[in-house]
C-alpha cells in the first residue's frame, strides 16, 4: 500500500516493492563479507603514519610483539615484494583498478598522513588492535604541503593530466563579462570530506595453492579481482572476489585499495587466512575521500535575466603523484543557455593522498557554486530565484549545441515550488521571523548525467514460473536486488516474488561498477535482453501453461545469457568489461545527444537570532530520471541524497592542520554527520519522465541525483534569513556573527 516511504507509482514508475534482501538485513541474516565465517583465521590491523611526507628510518617493534596473541609484524622490511604494479584507474594507457599510484610497504617512503606503514598479524582481533599502537618507527620527517596556499605546491592543469578532459568554452566569456549590464563574480570553496558507510572497510583473504578468494566489499566484484591480480601478478583467473552484501558505498568501495593485496600477501606468506577489518578512526585512511576545491564563478546577465557569460574556473587538491580531479565544469556549462562560457580545471599537488570518488565527485562540489551564484545573480537582478532558472532553461546543451534526450528542470521546480509553497517566501533577506529565529528559503537545481556501462546477465526461467537472474552487479543497499527481480519479472510476466537474484560475486557474469548511477540503467538493460531471448523461444505456442510449453521444448529450463551496450556506447566496452573495466559512458560525453537526470530543491532553514544555530526545517526535492523502477527504493536514494547534502551544506568537514598536512578530526566522534535529530519534513517527489533514448530500459538512475544543489540550496536559505552570503562550506554559526 503506499505511504510516504511507498509512493504511489504515477506514470512510467514501477511498484514499491519492500526490498527482497530487506528481511535478511534486519535479521542479521544477510552475510557482510566480514561475516563469512573461516577456518582458523588470523586478525590483521594497521599502524598509520603519523608524518605526512619523510621516510622510516627504523622501527621499534619489542613492545608490539611482546603483546601476547601477536604472530607477526609486517613492514616495508618484509613485504616490499608484495605489489607489483598498481595502475591507477583511468589515469593510464593501460587497464588501471586503483585509486592511486602510491604504493606502501614498498618502500620507506611516506608520501602522506595516515599511510600504512606496518601490518600486525595475530591470533585475535584484540590483540592484533593493541599490538598495532604500539609499532614505534621512527622518522626522518620533511616538511609536508598540506593544501592550496601551502608552500611547495604544485599546480598541473586537469587538460595536461587527461585528454578525456577538455575545459568547455564558447564565445568570448570575458569579454561579456567586461561589457554586461549585470555581473556577480565571486569565490567559492569546499572542504575535504571522508567517508563513513556503516559498513568498515574489511577485507579478508583465503589461499587454496594457487587459487585466492577476497571476502571484501566493494562497488566492483570484478574490478577488484582485476585489480588484485594486477597488484599481485596473478592470473586473474585465479583470483575470487565475493561481495554479496555492502553496507554503505558511496563510492568509498569502488577503486581497489592497497589493503587488498597486502592482507593477500600476508595470507600467503602464512599460510592461513588473514581477517581485516578496519577501526573507525582507520577508515579515514583505508578509503578514499572527497578534496577540497576552491573556485570562482562569475555570472554575467542583460537586466531581463538572459545569461550572457559563465567563467567556472575550479582548483582541486590531489597528491603528489596523482593527477585526481573530478572536474564538474562539464555539468555546470550545460545547465543554462549562455553564449560565452569559459573554464579551466586545475589540480594542485599537495602531499596527501589521493582522493577518489564520493557521491557526485564532481557535481556536488561544483554545482554548489554554480547555484549558490544563480542566486546572487538573481538578488541582483531582483529576479525571483525559479524565474531566473525558467528564462535560462534550454533543451539544447550550450557548449555543442546538443540536444538533451529529455529535460524536465521546469516540472521539477513547479512540482517542488507548489509543494514548499515557495509563492508565500518574503524575498528581502532577514524579514521573515518566527520568535527568535529567521527564517529563511532557498533553492537550487539538481541534476547527473546518466550514465551506463556494458553489462551481462544471465537469466534461468523455470517450468513451475520462478526465475534465477545472475549477474556480478552489486547491491551497494540502494535495492539493486530488489530492480533486478521486478525487471526480469515485467519482462517475463511472472511474480517478482518468484525471482531469485544472486549478485555481487566475481564468478558471476561480469557487470559494472556501483558508481556513477549507472548500474541500475545497466544491469536491467542486460536483464531485459535475456529475458526477451526466453520469450522469444517461448513464442509459438498457444498455450499460456508454462510447463507445458517447457514440456513442448523438451527441456527443463531455459537460460539465457545477454551482453548489452548503451546506444552510442563503443562496442570494446564489451570487451573491457570482461576485463573488470567498466566503460561508463553518457552524460555529456555524447556525440549525438546529451542526457541527464534533473530536480529541484527547496529549503528552510531557522538562523537563531542571537546564537546564529542553524536548523534546517523543511526540505522538499522534485526529481525527474526517466523510468523510476521502484517508488521506495527511489524515493530512499533520494532522500539519503538530499540529508548527505545537508552534512556537505552545514556538518561535514575534515579539519587539516596545515602545519603537518595531517587530518585533526579523523574518527567518526568528531566527524560531524547529519543524525535524525538535524532532519525534520523531508518531501521528495517523483516527476513523470519518459526517455527512450537514454538506453534500452529508459532508466536514468538516481543514487547521485540528490545531493547536488542541496548545499546550494542550503546557503540560498541562510542568505534569506540574514542577508549573509557564505561561500565556503559547510556553512557554520561562526560565519552568521557579524
Ligand atoms: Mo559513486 S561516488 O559514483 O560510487
Amino acid at each position: 500500500m503506499a505511504n510516504a516511504a511507498a509512493p504511489e507509482p504515477k506514470e512510467n514508475m514501477g511498484q514499491p516493492m519492500p526490498r527482497i534482501d530487506g528481511r535478511l538485513k534486519v535479521t542479521g541474516g544477510a552475510r557482510y563479507p566480514s561475516d563469512i565465517r573461516l577456518k582458523e583465521p588470523v586478525y590483521a590491523a594497521l599502524a598509520l603514519s603519523s608524518i605526512a611526507l619523510g621516510s622510516i628510518s627504523r622501527f621499534r617493534l619489542d613492545a608490539a610483539r611482546a603483546v601476547a596473541g601477536v604472530i607477526d609484524i609486517f613492514t616495508h622490511e618484509t613485504l616490499s615484494d608484495a605489489i607489483k604494479e598498481q595502475v591507477m584507474m583511468g589515469q593510464s594507457e593501460q587497464a588501471g583498478y586503483a585509486a592511486s599510484t602510491i604504493r606502501p610497504l614498498q618502500s620507506a617512503s611516506i608520501l602522506h598522513d595516515g599511510q600504512i606503514i606496518a601490518i600486525v598479524v595475530a591470533d585475535t582481533f584484540e590483540a592484533a588492535t593493541e599490538a598495532a599502537r604500539l609499532v614505534a618507527p621512527e622518522y626522518d620527517a620533511r616538511t609536508p604541503s598540506a593544501t592550496f596556499g601551502s608552500d611547495g605546491v604544485t599546480i598541473e592543469e586537469a587538460a595536461k593530466i587527461s585528454k578525456k578532459h577538455e575545459d568547455p568554452k564558447i564565445g568570448d566569456a570575458e569579454a561579456a563579462l567586461r561589457t554586461a549590464e549585470v555581473k556577480v563574480d565571486n569565490r567559492y570553496s569546499t572542504p575535504v570530506q571522508h567517508h563513513n558507510p556503516i559498513e568498515l572497510f574489511t577485507t579478508s583473504c583465503i589461499w587454496d595453492g594457487p587459487k585466492l578468494t577476497i571476502f571484501e566489499p566493494s562497488q566492483t566484484a570484478h574490478g577488484l579481482r582485476f585489480g588484485v591480480a594486477q597488484q599481485l601478478g596473478m592470473n586473474p583467473d585465479d583470483v575470487h572476489v565475493v561481495s554479496s552484501f555492502i553496507g554503505g558505498a558511496f563510492g568509498s568501495k569502488g577503486a581497489t585499495t592497497e589493503r587488498t593485496a597486502l592482507i593477500a600477501a600476508i595470507a600467503k606468506k602464512l599460510d592461513r587466512p588473514v581477517k581485516f577489518v578496519s577501526s573507525r578512526a582507520d577508515a579515514f585512511f583505508v578509503s578514499t575521500y572527497r578534496a577540497e576545491t576552491e573556485q570562482r564563478v562569475a555570472l554575467a546577465a542583460s537586466r531581463d535575466g538572459k545569461l550572457t557569460a559563465l567563467i567556472h574556473e575550479g582548483h582541486e587538491v590531489t597528491s603528489r603523484p596523482d593527477g585526481y580531479f573530478v572536474g564538474g565544469t562539464d555539468t555546470t556549462t550545460r545547465m543554462y543557455a549562455c553564449p560565452n562560457i569559459s573554464t579551466k580545471v586545475s589540480v594542485v599537488h599537495a602531499d596527501r593522498k589521493t582522493p577518489g570518488f564520493m557521491r557526485a565527485p564532481a557535481e556536488m562540489p561544483y554545482m554548489f557554486v554554480l547555484e549558490s551564484a544563480m542566486d546572487e545573480l538573481a538578488e541582483t537582478l531582483g529576479i525571483d530565484p525559479v524565474e531566473l532558472r525558467r528564462i535560462n532553461d534550454t533543451q539544447i546543451e550550450p557548449i555543442k549545441g546538443l540536444a538533451f534526450t529529455s529535460r524536465s528542470l521546469m516540472p521539477c521546480f513547479d512540482a517542488a515550488a507548489a509543494a514548499f509553497r515557495w509563492s508565500e517566501r518574503n524575498r528581502k533577506p532577514g524579514a521573515a521571523r518566527d520568535g527568535d529565529w529567521l527564517i529563511g528559503q532557498g533553492c537550487a537545481t539538481s541534476c547527473y548525467p546518466t550514465m551506463v556501462a556494458p553489462a551481462t546477465a544471465r537469466v534461468s526461467l523455470m517450468p513451475d514460473g520462478t526465475a534465477h537472474v545472475e549477474t556480478a552487479a552489486q547491491d551497494v543497499g540502494t535495492g539493486t536486488y530488489t530492480v533486478v527481480a521486478q525487471m526480469a519479472a515485467e519482462r517475463l510476466g511472472i511474480d517478482a516474488r518468484h525471482v531469485k537474484v544472486t549478485l555481487g560475486d566475481s564468478k558471476l557474469p561480469p557487470a559494472p561498477v556501483s558508481g556513477g548511477s549507472n548500474v541500475t540503467a545497466s544491469v536491467c538493460s542486460a536483464v531485459a535482453k535475456a529475458c526477451d531471448a526466453i520469450n522469444e523461444k517461448l513464442r509459438g505456442s498457444n498455450s499460456q501453461n508454462l510447463a507445458e510449453q517447457f514440456r513442448r521444448l523438451g527441456v527443463s529450463e531455459l537460460v539465457e545469457y545477454a551482453e548489452t551496450v548503451a546506444p552510442g556506447a563503443s562496442p570494446e566496452g564489451i570487451d573491457q568489461l570482461y576485463k573488470g573495466i567498466s566503460a561508463l559512458g553518457g552524460g555529456p560525453k555524447l556525440k549525438d545527444r546529451i542526457q541527464y537526470a534533473f530536480g529541484a530543491q527547496f529549503i528552510e532553514v531557522a538562523v537563531h537570532s542571537r546564537t546564529r544555530e542553524i536548523r534546517v526545517r523543511r526540505m522538499t526535492g522534485a526529481f525527474a530520471a526517466g523510468r523510476i523502477m521502484n517508488t521506495r527504493t527511489a524515493r530512499s536514494q533520494l532522500m539519503g541524497g538530499m540529508i548527505g547534502g545537508i552534512g556537505s551544506a552545514l556538518l561535514e568537514a575534515t579539519e587539516i592542520d596545515r602545519r603537518y598536512a595531517r587530518y585533526v578530526n579523523k574518527n567518526l566522534a568528531d566527524y560531524e554527520v547529519p543524525v535524525n535529530a538535524d532532519i525534520e519534513a523531508l518531501d521528495v517527489i517523483l516527476v513523470p519522465e519518459t526517455d527512450d533514448k537514454v538506453n534500452a530500459v529508459g532508466v536514468k538512475g538516481v543514487g547521485e541525483l540528490g545531493i547536488v544543489g542541496t548545499a546550494a540550496a542550503v546557503a540560498n536559505a541562510v542568505y534569506n534569513a540574514t542577508g549573509i552570503r557564505v561561500r565556503d562550506l559547510p556553512i557554520r554559526l561562526d560565519a552568521l556573527l557579524t
